[in-house]
């Protein structure tokens, strides 16, 4: 999914966290302007030029997306999307930590994050040793000084005056996994790393991404309850890989230009409980049943196609570092006060029954702004029954998280 504007809708400061948001958000009206006249020359997301203007998206997205979804909303919005234009702050010094730095996601994910002009430091971490991923990293001329922290002894300082934790440690699984297969050697990870922030950078954005997401989510709030500094605004469990997974395949089956589609995924972050709402698919297109099946079943599996092809040397790696350096350029533009930052993302709601749900959230500088309702209305039959089927296992693994994280309290 794109991170999309509120071109239809505008939503004030006043909403409070949970706040749903009944009308979908249609367009991206960011604007970056880099010149060769400041420090930000060379820089535009994975591009490189001496002068680049992106009228209307991230470093992450792409610039037709947002003119497609502009050029689908009514003269109305584009009005709005104009009141609501964001320039980019080139003074921005965002501290962001990746936790679980040297590994097959963290390397990745730490080259794509020191590209952002938002951050003046990135403080990588690992019980490996991170110093030579520093030591590489800190020759590419972008904004950002990188720090390598190794061990947890260094832990602490690596998350002082932090603004964005990333945490992709753990293990990966290897063909003939689930993700819960993870969860006995993931769980302690998750709740050790998570207690460090909870006492070193406790306002910060944690995006979760070690699995199992649906069960170390939950693990994360329950230790940040403990610890007294639970703000579930700024809790996420990392679901992005599901919506990039659904965008690039809903595209190659309708032969749509890649960048300009969006499918919101909501749900979890495993097996049947990833829901990708085809209804919902901007721009507008239809599926016969065949293809809703066929499309629906590739994505909730995307994660083993990747690890089977790998044959044991673990799971996806660059495109959820893409997907993970994506959702955290999302979270500093919400930071830096772009009002129309838009993400899918596993967090508490209630949206549904469920107390944590995957659904497309508005960011905004203190987290989540408004969770987004109107996804979940006007599904179609199967939708609705995948909706259904997917909430008793989801259910168990949140439950699964919580039960871990009070069996074993948190040190003070
Ligand atoms: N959310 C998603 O969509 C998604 C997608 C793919 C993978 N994942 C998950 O991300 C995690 C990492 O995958 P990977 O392929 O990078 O694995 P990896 O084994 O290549 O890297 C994991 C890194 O974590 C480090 N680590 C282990 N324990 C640590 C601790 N206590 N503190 C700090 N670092 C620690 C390891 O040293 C290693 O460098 C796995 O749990 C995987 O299942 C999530």
């Amino acid at each position: 999914m794109a991170a999309t504007s509120a071109a239809t809708f505008s939503i004030g400061s006043t909403i409070s966290p949970g706040t749903k948001v009944s009308q979908l958000p249609q367009s991206k009206p960011l604007s970056m302007r880099f010149n060769s006249q400041n420090t930000l020359a060379t820089f535009s997301g994975l591009k490189a030029a001496t002068f680049v203007k992106c009228e209307s998206e991230s470093s992450f997205l792409g610039k037709e997306s947002s003119a497609v979804l502009r050029g689908a909303a009514a003269p109305k919005a584009q009005k709005s999307s104009q009141r609501s234009q964001y320039n980019l702050n080139p003074q921005a010094s965002y501290k962001v930590a990746i936790l679980g730095a040297a590994g097959g996601i963290g390397q990745p994910l730490a080259l794509l994050v020191k590209m952002s002009p938002l951050i003046s430091a990135l403080h990588i971490y690992d019980i490996a040793n991170v110093k030579g991923v520093a030591a590489d990293l800190s020759h590419c001329n972008t904004p950002s000084q990188v720090l390598g922290f190794t061990g947890s002894s260094e832990l602490p300082n690596s998350l002082k005056g932090v603004d964005v934790v990333v945490i992709p440690a753990g293990v990966p699984r290897k063909p003939g996994m689930t993700r819960d297969d993870l969860f006995s050697i993931n769980a302690n990870i998750v709740k050790t790393l998570v207690e460090a922030v909870a006492d070193n950078c406790p306002d910060a954005f944690i995006h979760i991404i070690s699995n199992p997401v649906n069960s170390t989510l939950p693990i994360a709030a329950e230790v940040l309850k403990q610890k007294g500094v639970y703000d579930p605004k700024k809790l996420f469990g990392v679901t992005t890989l599901d919506v990039v997974r659904a965008n690039t395949f809903v595209a190659q089956k309708k032969n749509l230009k890649l960048i300009d589609v969006d499918v919101p995924v909501v749900g979890g972050h495993a097996g049947i409980t990833i829901l990708p709402l085809l209804s919902k698919t901007r721009p507008p297109v239809s599926f016969n049943d065949e293809e809703v099946q066929e499309l629906t079943v590739r994505i909730q599996n995307a994660g083993t196609e990747v690890v089977e092809a790998k044959e044991g040397a673990g799971s996806a790696t660059l495109s959820m570092a893409y997907a993970a350096a994506r959702f955290v350029e999302s979270s500093l533009r919400a930071l830096d006060g772009d009002a129309d930052v838009y993400e899918c993302s596993f967090v508490q709601s209630d949206l549904t029954e469920l107390p944590f749900f995957a659904s497309r959230v508005k960011l905004g500088r203190k987290g989540v702004e408004a969770i987004i309702s109107s996804d979940l209305q006007g599904l179609t039959e199967y939708e609705q029954k995948a909706l259904e089927a997917l909430k008793p296992e989801l259910k168990a693994s949140i439950e699964k998280g919580i039960a871990f994280a009070q069996k074993q309290p948190v040190t003070t």
